[in-house]
């Protein structure tokens, strides 16, 4: 394919070529398909596939009997799902719901704000999506954007985010005080790795939708984005609101992983202790786990 009929000119395999330090780039080139990339991830190699499959199943068994529960008992989930472009965030989301009742699980992918809603409290257009007895919200990306995105791109000014800062742990302790679930889930991905999914996004016709400018101009900003992103843990992580981070490289573990941190957080009637036990803590923890 010719780089002018790639998704933004073929922006991403430059940055790649010319830009992307040595050691990135070398072990992209270097690395075949199941090959792990993050230098300080914990296996050489992706979760086998039929394992994965086994444990998925098993899991959304376990998912289903969690949505009767929520049913029955009218209780209201969020998870937040965060991370930088190309954690996986979409791909863990897609697997949460794939066997559960659209009405009871529901997504919120909120695009950026409008004119209007820029004028509005910052937490207006969240409040909405907030879940009624029996439901589940799944946040891709959430109220976070202000802590972390906006920040490297200068969408919000340093008052409005230390305004935030100091409002987002009393906002979520309301919330848990009244009853909400709330589970909060950060996507880390490497840099090697969130380029690899980068360049297989742009010659993937299925996929290309995925790209925007922001990834784009955001190649040149991961230190940027690993800098707001501690600042935002170490305002956010609090004993009521914990962050549970995972490590995303693997996408299969980090799916298990996910599915599996909720199902252990949150108790439901039946649950099977062996399939929702702990997730594995080289890929699932604390903040510690980023870097
Ligand atoms: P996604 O990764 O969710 O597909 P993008 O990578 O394009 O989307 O953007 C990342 C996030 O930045 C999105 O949540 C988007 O709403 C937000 N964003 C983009 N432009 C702005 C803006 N001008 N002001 C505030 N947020 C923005
Ligand atoms: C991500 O986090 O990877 C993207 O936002 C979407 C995806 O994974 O499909």
């Amino acid at each position: 394919m010719s780089k002018k009929t790639l998704p933004f000119g073929g922006e991403i395999s430059r940055f790649y070529e010319s830009d992307a330090p040595a050691e990135i780039r070398e072990a992209i080139a270097g690395a075949s398909k199941d090959d792990i990339l993050g230098e300080a991830y914990p296996y050489p190699e992706r979760m086998e596939a039929k394992l994965y499959e086994k444990e998925l199943y098993r899991l959304q068994i376990e998912l289903a009997k969690f949505q009767t529960h929520v049913q029955r008992e009218g209780l209201r989930v969020v998870v937040l799902f965060e991370g930088r472009d190309a954690a996986g965030k979409g791909g863990t989301i897609k697997r949460f719901r794939e066997n559960m009742n659209p009405r009871v699980a529901r997504v919120v992918a909120l695009s950026a704000p409008s004119p209007r809603e820029q004028s509005q409290f910052y937490l207006q257009r969240y409040m909405p999506h907030l879940p009624a007895a029996g439901e589940i919200t799944l946040f891709d990306r959430s109220w976070y954007n202000r802590g972390v995105v906006e920040k490297v791109f200068g969408f919000c000014s340093t008052e409005e985010r230390a305004r935030f800062f100091r409002l987002c742990p009393n906002f979520e302790t309301a919330l848990i005080e009244d009853g909400i679930h709330l589970v909060k889930l950060w996507l880390t991905v490497s840099r090697a790795e969130q380029l690899r999914r980068f360049l297989a996004r742009e010659q993937d016709p299925l996929k290309q939708w995925k790209l925007s400018q922001v990834d784009v101009d955001g190649l040149k900003k991961w230190d940027d984005y690993g800098e707001a992103i501690r600042e935002t843990f170490d305002a956010t992580h609090t004993v009521a609101a914990p962050w549970t981070v995972i490590r995303s490289d693997d996408k299969r573990r980090a799916r298990i992983a996910a599915i599996r941190s909720v199902l252990h957080q949150i108790p439901y009637a039946g649950r099977d202790e062996e399939v929702a036990c702990a997730p594995d803590p080289q890929i699932c923890g604390g903040p510690d786990l980023f870097h």
